[in-house]
């Protein structure tokens, strides 16, 4: 029997922003969309075209460079968004149109103050307004888990007929939970006499921690299109995480009787990178892709994996791309050596870049005794950043005294975008308050610092710290990223990226 195919449409650019911290610049969204190509999903949901100049912006770019997989932009029911979608994506090889509107009585009487006479009437005008533009059209009745069933077969009814070809059954605030939900997407098969002119996707969020148990069920019950995000990100607990559901499909093939044209062997990387370019760490117990996910710790399971793998394990670490971690670098390799490791890695590098990368791995490796692949993951992750942001201020040196009877104090100097340095020397309630104070008055751009992260990114004395902060200017926030051997100067990397962001952006928006 042929396996039908569930088509996997990412949303990580689009919900996954949602998630309340993430500041994404358009550089950030290429790359991760760069990936999910590489991936393999068939749809990417590359913003929301008309919520800001700046999402507009990073949609077109992405419908321009990014070929094969569908790309969607997001809009609400009304005119002005839809042509703003249309606008964003026209010259995507496979644009699509994604309308939205709440379907649920709480949402239709209390957000949209409005009735589900319009809000049906309103479905239908704005779908056959997208399919002016675009034959490919999906629709999402939001809240559909809270909704009126019979309501909810009208309206779907009615946006297949006016021209829709995917209808996105959407558990918005997570309340479904798996047999329910199973049985909501078998109702809409029974019930929706033109459904089998629209491919039904599904769309859960994880509020209950249901979310992908949710998608599977849905599979189970006829739908054929799975969205979600890389890493479970989304608003508020986030979506289905895309690699569980993948993973779910690839390991019960035979029950589920469903494939993807995922490639599987990409999951790892493309997690990581969404990781990092989020500024979103992974909890060590996460299904598929933490830290522990194929780590055995108990001695009865490890004498089990030791006589035969599947004792423990339903599925191997290769079969996701965790790299094998055979070789470790160290201050005796060789350019070949660097160049073949970040390849296992999955990094392609043109001579320029690997000539660039190759003095930043010396001046690592002479810090340290072995350079792992976290090590690299950590230089080609500053080397995007470098590479990904605009207006550059670039740390020249810094100087740090602190101890318990000293007044921690920073000199530093900054190169401007201009190549002028600039020195201050700054005292603080500790080193790095020092640091920053001194950053601050010589980039002198107003910014709230939110967040502040350090974690060693190897284990070991020696190990790089990876400093994480998250800094909020006129209502939107960006994330900054640093990493070495002291974290002091981790910290001041971060930051400066941080504010190099920042500056970024907003000279974009001027
Ligand atoms: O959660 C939701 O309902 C959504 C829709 C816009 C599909 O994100
Ligand atoms: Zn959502």
């Amino acid at each position: 029997m042929t396996k039908k195919q569930v088509l996997i449409f990412d949303t990580t650019l689009r919900d996954g922003e949602q998630s309340a911290g993430a500041g994404l610049t358009t550089h950030d969204k290429l790359e991760v969309a760069r990936y999910l190509d590489l991936l393999g999903v068939d749809i990417i949901e590359s913003g929301f075209a008309a919520s800001s100049p700046a999402d507009f912006e990073a949609v077109r770019t992405i419908s321009e460079e990014i070929q094969r997989p569908t790309i969607a932009s997001l809009a609400r029911c009304n005119f002005k968004d839809i042509d703003s979608a249309w606008d964003a994506i026209k010259n995507a090889q496979n644009p699509r149109i994604h309308v939205f509107i709440s379907s649920s009585d709480v949402q239709i009487w209390h957000q949209l103050k409005s009735n589900p006479e319009e809000v049906l009437d309103l479905a239908i005008s704005s779908v056959q307004h997208a399919r002016q533009y675009c034959e490919d059209v999906e629709f999402s009745p939001m809240d559909a888990t809270r909704t009126d069933p019979q309501y909810l077969y009208a309206l779907l009814e009615a946006v297949i007929k006016a021209g829709a070809s995917t209808v996105n059954i959407a558990d918005t605030v997570g309340y479904s939970i798996p047999s329910e939900f199973g049985k909501l997407i078998n109702s809409v098969r029974k019930n929706v006499p033109s459904i089998n002119k629209a491919t039904i996707s599904v769309h859960c969020h994880n509020d209950l921690g249901n979310a992908s148990a949710n998608s599977i069920s849905a599979i189970e019950n006829g739908a054929t299109q799975i969205e979600g995000c890389i890493n479970g990100l989304g608003e508020r607990a986030g979506n289905a995480a895309l690699e569980e559901v993948i993973m779910t499909i690839e390991t019960r093939q035979q029950k589920l009787g469903v494939h993807t044209n995922i490639d599987t062997t990409k999951l790892f990387r493309t997690s990581r990178l969404v990781s990092d370019i989020f500024g979103f760490p992974i909890q060590a117990n996460k299904a598929i892709v933490g830290a522990n996910a194929f780590r055995h710790a108990s001695g009865i399971h490890q004498d089990g994996i030791l006589k035969e793998r599947t004792t423990f394990e339903i599925m191997s670490a290769e079969s996701i791309g965790w790299p094998s971690n055979s070789l470790v670098l160290g201050k005796l390799s060789g350019r070949a050596g660097l160049k073949s490791r970040l390849e296992e890695l999955g990094y392609r590098l043109s001579k320029d870049q690997l000539n660039q990368t190759f003095t930043e791995f010396k001046l690592l490796a002479d810090r340290k005794r072995e350079v792992t692949d976290a090590d690299l993951e950590a230089l080609m992750s500053s080397q995007r950043d470098a590479a990904n942001t605009l207006t550059m201020y670039a740390l020249d040196t810094i100087q740090v005294t602190c101890g318990n009877h000293q007044t921690p104090t920073a000199t530093i100097t900054i190169i401007d975008p201009e190549g002028n340095p600039h020195t201050n020397t700054s005292t603080g309630t500790g080193p790095i308050d020092a640091v920053y104070k001194s950053i601050n008055s010589i980039v002198n751009v107003a910014n709230e610092l939110t967040e502040f992260r350090v974690e060693a990114v190897t284990e070991g004395i020696d190990a790089l710290g990876g400093v994480t902060v998250r800094i909020a200017h006129e209502g939107n926030t960006y994330v900054g990223r640093g990493s070495d051997t002291d974290i002091i100067i981790a910290s001041a990397k971060a930051y400066l990226n941080g504010l190099n962001r920042l500056l970024s952006a907003t000279s974009l928006k001027n």
